[in-house]
């Protein structure tokens, strides 16, 4: 997807790292042994622009669904920060609260006490992987959608939240709305429910949606028009987007920029159809050729996966480049005896800039690599 007419900066995140402390046994405690932590994050930074869809992807246990409550501050933050532009109402009510704002306008919402943080819960929404799970059985459509507006007291009578509920519902093409305001989740099909849960996350008019795997649970016929759904939102009332998904095949189609993640970090990010049409990670690399073909004629692409083994736990992340005891370039280069292979082992590579706007951590690339490094 190409990006003309993306807005001003709404999230600029810096540095997240969340690590959760693992629980010490009583031997470990009395011999003093370090404590553990699981690095779930670790160094995490990126920037969202207005209409922008920005999708996170990488394998399994990489950090993606806690990059995204962090944002909602769902889990314990250990480090960085995340600087947002509010709405002009929540602005409002966070001045009243006595939040000071940056010389752009914008809070970091890792620094706000937990009531200053409450009015944001209003920008920033989540849908969930599985609609079934996400939506209170006992609710009717009309009450799951009415709870957020009676939580931060949008609409002062019943009637007018109806007009919020049935415009929200219109937006996710629930319609006639009169059909659905009545119904329960079991009355509906999956990507039905999954509409209602993007209702209630936009009911709100927020600035930002976190959307986490919004569409693996649902039936392949049905994931194509909630995709598209996001795009109208888009379009139509300037939301943006974090996409969450280890499907790489669809971020193209709904992604300005596309994000890779491995074992909690960024390791490449660039505009979505360079990032696949002209990978600059090894790691990036891999998953492309994992994408299914469906042309047999490039079918052999498949067999060309160029990764090794697992990805390793994140309690116990490799020193240097965490990528390089998978990495079949690290493998070649050390038989080649490049001297650039030594630092893979040595220190993280930095995300540095290797064409415009497109940035990998690798010290194949001469940029990544320390300032006078001849080896
Ligand atoms: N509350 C928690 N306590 C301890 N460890 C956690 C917690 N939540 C997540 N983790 C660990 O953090 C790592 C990242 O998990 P996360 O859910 O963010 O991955 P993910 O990229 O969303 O994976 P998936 O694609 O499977 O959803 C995993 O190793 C996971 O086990
Ligand atoms: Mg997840």
């Amino acid at each position: 997807m190409s990006s003309p007419e993306l807005g001003e900066v709404i999230l600029d995140l810096k540095d997240l790292r969340v690590w959760f402390p693992i629980r010490r046994g009583l031997i470990e405690t009395i011999t003093g042994r370090p404590r553990l932590y699981v690095r779930a994050v670790d160094g995490v930074s990126f920037e969202i622009r207005r209409r922008e869809t920005f999708c996170l992807v990488g394998e399994s246990g990489c950090g993606k669904t806690t990059t995204g409550k962090a944002l909602l501050r769902l889990v314990p933050i250990t480090g960085g920060s995340a600087r947002f532009r509010p709405s002009k109402e929540v602005a409002e009510e966070l001045e009243r609260r006595g939040v000071e704002f940056d010389e752009d306008g914008m809070v970091d919402i890792f620094k706000l006490t937990d009531k200053q943080f409450h009015p944001l819960r209003r920008d920033i929404q989540m849908v969930y992987q599985d609609p079934y799970g996400s939506l209170n059985p006992r609710f009717r459509v009309r009450d799951i959608l009415e709870e957020p507006l009676i939580v931060h007291k949008i609409g002062e009578t019943r009637s007018e939240r109806l007009e919020y509920i049935a415009r929200a519902l219109e937006m996710v093409k629930l319609t006639p709305v009169s059909e659905f305001v009545d119904r329960y989740p079991h009355q509906l099909s999956g990507g039905q429910r999954q509409r209602v849960a993007i209702a209630r996350a936009i009911i709100m008019n927020p600035v930002l949606v976190v959307a986490d795997e919004p569409v693996s649970m649902l039936d392949v016929s049905i994931r194509a028009e909630i995709l598209e759904l996001f795009n109208i939102l888009k379009e139509r009332i300037g939301l943006s987007f974090i996409y969450i998904t280890h499907d790489l095949s669809t971020a193209r189609y709904v992604c300005n920029r596309i994000a890779v993640m491995y074992l909690g970090r960024i390791v490449e990010l660039g505009p979505a159809d360079d990032v696949i049409q002209d990978p600059q990670h090894p790691y990036t690399e891999a998953l492309v050729a994992a994408i299914p073909e469906p042309d047999p004629r490039n079918r052999a692409r498949m067999r060309d996966i160029k990764i090794k083994g697992e990805v390793p736990s994140p309690v116990n992340i490799p020193p240097g480049c965490r990528f390089h005891p998978r990495c079949v370039l690290y493998e070649a280069a050390l038989k080649r005896g490049e001297p650039w292979a030594k630092l893979c082992t040595q220190a993280e590579p930095p995300l540095v800039e290797v064409k415009k706007g497109h940035y990998a951590a690798c010290y194949k690339h001469e940029a990544a690599r320390p300032k006078g490094f001849t080896g």
